[in-house]
């Protein structure tokens, strides 16, 4: 009954807070500020309360003492409630440990908004072991978390990274439509939509429009959404992904393998470098070992006698035959034991897509490229285009596709063609790789599969 009469109160006389992110508490260290955030931990005893503050730039710990500790509004508070707290951000005493290396002392706080006690608590919504499912159901919330956050916070510094690289590169950023009525990557993943009374997908791949970018823009690159109907559910599908692709004219085969090596270690090191990134990486996967070039290069037919030498079979539980596809458990098995980063290269025709140029040493073989990294397996999947104008309608024929649908793709090829290659990456799949999670589907916010399209 004491604690309802101590009501909290400003002491006017104060300097007054200077307005910051937690991200800033270092620049303010010794001065009096107002931040505002969730409440992300929280810790009352005798006399003292401890509030780890969130406010997605940052965390810091503030102390309540005297009345503030122990007025009815503290008692009330609960997790992930949002509060306004005033105070001075002090270094923290040798010995005493909290993020920054610093507290600050609150001298006033207002709630913005309480969070649920019980049942509709916070902690009882979102637990650590729950079901992956019903965690998922809770995304909204879920994210709030450290792991979570952490890899969201890679994210944004991977594709900042990215972007960089490319402009270093001197490529250009196009943004692709994502509603589409040709295919890239094989009718049995297509997501199909009317249009306006017209079969319609959702892109599959941006590859075919980045082609058509080069005669006019030169080399580029998009960062769009992909779709793709998995039937399966595995670790590393998701029917919807963020798939970074780019196109570059007059290159050979092996100027692409070596951009792909450049590519991955400069945003790897991109990313390790940024204060936002770096510590996160070091955090989320202590152990991980930035790629070093050049990179590994091992041919499908030398990849089909590892496997067979390893005893690791094909899908059929037989010995790995030309024209067997390297299925994930397998190429798996091969990444993992190898452990380096593979640029797994020249892939049979009859396995790959139809716009794959064909080796000039070996036309039972395509100028294509799978990179493949340690407890992920592949990240990456590129090639050279099929620039000749007739033998690209031939594999579309061949491929049984509607060859009127492809006349813009193929009309390039009559109005300056040109040897030129590119790649997809996913986003998800990198960042699986750089943050060391299981799943791709803790590396996109709300990650969509195979009955999963909520929240
Ligand atoms: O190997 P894919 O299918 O290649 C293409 O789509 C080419 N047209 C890209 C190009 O050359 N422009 O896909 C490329 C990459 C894969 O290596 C993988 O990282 C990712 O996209 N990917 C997926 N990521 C998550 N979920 C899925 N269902 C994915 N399918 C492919």
């Amino acid at each position: 009954a004491e604690m309802d009469l101590i009501s909290i109160k400003e002491d006017e006389s104060l300097p007054e807070a200077k307005k910051i992110k937690l991200g800033k508490i270092q620049d303010n260290i010794g001065t009096r500020v107002v931040v505002q955030g969730w409440i992300h931990r929280l810790r009352l005893q005798k006399g003292l309360g401890f509030i780890t503050l969130r406010d997605g730039t940052g965390f810091i710990q503030c102390i309540l003492t005297g009345d503030l500790a122990k007025c009815k509004t503290t008692h009330e508070l609960t997790l992930e409630s949002t509060v306004t707290i005033k105070g001075v951000i002090n270094k923290l005493p040798e010995g005493k440990s909290a993020p920054g290396g610093v507290e600050l002392k609150v001298d006033y706080y207002e709630v913005v908004g309480l969070a649920p006690s019980g049942e509709e608590a916070f902690s009882n919504k979102v637990q650590e072991n729950a079901d992956p499912s019903l965690l998922l159901d809770q995304r909204h919330l879920a994210l709030r978390g450290e792991s979570l956050s952490a890899v969201m916070k890679v994210r944004s510094t991977l594709l900042q990274a990215i972007r960089r690289f490319f402009a270093e590169e001197g490529l250009l950023e196009v943004t692709p439509p994502c509603m589409v009525q040709t295919q890239v990557e094989g009718g049995s993943t297509l997501f199909k939509m009317d249009y306006y009374g017209e079969e319609a997908y959702l892109t599959q791949s941006s590859q075919l429009y980045l082609e058509t970018c080069l005669p006019a823009l030169g080399d580029v690159f998009c960062v769009q959404e992909s779709f793709r109907a998995e039937k399966s559910h595995t670790r590393r599908h998701l029917s919807e992904y963020t798939h970074i692709e780019s196109e570059l004219g007059f290159i050979e085969f092996d100027d692409l393998l070596t951009h792909l090596e450049r590519l991955i270690t400069y945003i790897v090191k991109y990313v390790l470098e940024d204060p936002v990134g770096g510590p996160l990486i070091k955090q989320l996967n202590p152990n991980f070992v930035p790629p070093q070039m050049p990179f590994k290069r091992m041919e499908y037919i030398h990849a089909l006698d590892w496997l067979n030498e390893h005893g690791i079979p094909n899908e059929d539980g037989e010995k790995f035959k030309f024209g067997d596809d390297i299925a994930e458990a397998a190429e798996r098995k091969m990444t993992d034991t190898i452990g380096v980063p593979i640029l797994l290269i020249r892939f049979p025709v009859e396995i790959k897509s139809f716009y794959m140029q064909k080796c000039a040493d070996d036309p039972r073989v395509t100028e294509s490229v799978d990179v493949l990294m340690p407890n992920v397996g592949e990240i990456t999947g590129g090639s050279m285009r099929t620039y000749d104008h007739d033998e690209l309608v031939a594999a579309i024929k061949r491929e049984g596709l509607d060859l009127d649908s492809y006349y813009w793709f193929t009309d390039q090829r009559k109005y300056g063609t040109c040897p030129h290659g590119g790649y997809g990456l996913g986003t998800e799949r990198i960042l699986a790789w750089l943050c060391d999670r299981f799943t791709v589907r803790d590396c996109s916010l709300y990650p969509r599969f195979t009955g999963r399209c909520k929240p």
